[in-house]
C-alpha cells in the first residue's frame, strides 16, 4: 500500500524537514530573478517556500490535501507568491508555461508507466532556457534520460548524479 503522506502532514508540521543542498544551491545560484516554478509533488511546501522567499512564483501540486493546507498557510504567513492545488499527478496536466519544473522525490511515488507519462505530459510546458530538477530513486533516472533524449526540442544535462537529474532545455 502506498505511504499515506496525508496522515503523516495531518500530524506532523514541517514532516520532511528542511530542503536538499542540491536544491538550495541551485536556486539560490539563480540570482535576482523571478521564475516561474511548478513544484510536482509539493507536500507540505518544504521546497515550494524557500523558493518563493528567493522571489519566485511557485505553483505546488500534491494529492495531499493536508499537506497543501500547510503549505498556504505558511505561504500567507510569510507574504510569498505560492499557489496550491490538491490534484492527482497522476491525470494532471500543466496549463500554462514555466520556467522550472521540480519533482522533488515524487516520481517515485508512481507507478513506472505514470511517471513516464506525466513527465512526457510535462516537458512540453518548459520554456526555452528552463530546466527540469529531478531527485529520485537512481534506479529511475534512466527512464527519465530516455525520455529526455526522445524529445522533440533539445535539453542538456546539467546535472546527474546521486539521484539528481538537472535538465535544461537549449
Ligand atoms: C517523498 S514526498 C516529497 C514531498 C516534497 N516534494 C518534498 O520534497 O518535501 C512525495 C510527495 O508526493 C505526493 N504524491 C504521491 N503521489 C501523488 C500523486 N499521484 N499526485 C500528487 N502528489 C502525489 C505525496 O503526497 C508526497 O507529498
Amino acid at each position: 500500500m502506498a505511504y499515506d503522506y496525508d496522515k503523516l502532514y495531518r500530524e506532523t508540521p514541517d514532516a520532511l524537514g528542511v530542503p536538499a543542498p542540491a536544491f538550495t544551491t541551485f536556486f539560490e545560484g539563480l540570482g535576482a530573478q523571478s521564475l516561474d516554478v511548478l513544484d510536482a509533488g509539493c507536500g507540505q511546501g518544504r521546497d515550494a517556500l524557500f523558493i518563493a522567499r528567493l522571489g519566485h512564483r511557485v505553483t505546488g501540486i500534491d494529492l495531499s490535501p493536508h499537506g497543501i493546507r500547510d503549505m498556504l498557510a505558511a505561504a500567507q504567513r510569510q507574504n510569498l507568491a505560492v499557489t496550491g492545488i490538491a490534484a492527482d499527478l497522476t491525470s494532471w496536466e500543466p496549463d500554462s508555461d514555466h520556467d522550472i519544473l521540480l519533482f522533488d522525490r515524487t516520481l517515485h511515488m508512481l507507478a513506472a508507466p505514470q511517471r513516464r507519462a506525466l513527465l512526457n505530459r510535462c516537458l512540453p510546458y518548459v520554456r526555452p532556457g528552463g530546466w527540469v530538477l529531478i531527485s529520485d530513486e537512481k534506479r529511475n533516472l534512466e527512464d527519465f534520460r530516455q525520455i529526455f533524449a526522445a524529445q522533440p526540442r533539445a535539453w542538456h544535462t546539467e546535472k546527474d548524479s546521486r539521484g539528481l537529474l538537472f535538465m535544461r532545455r537549449r
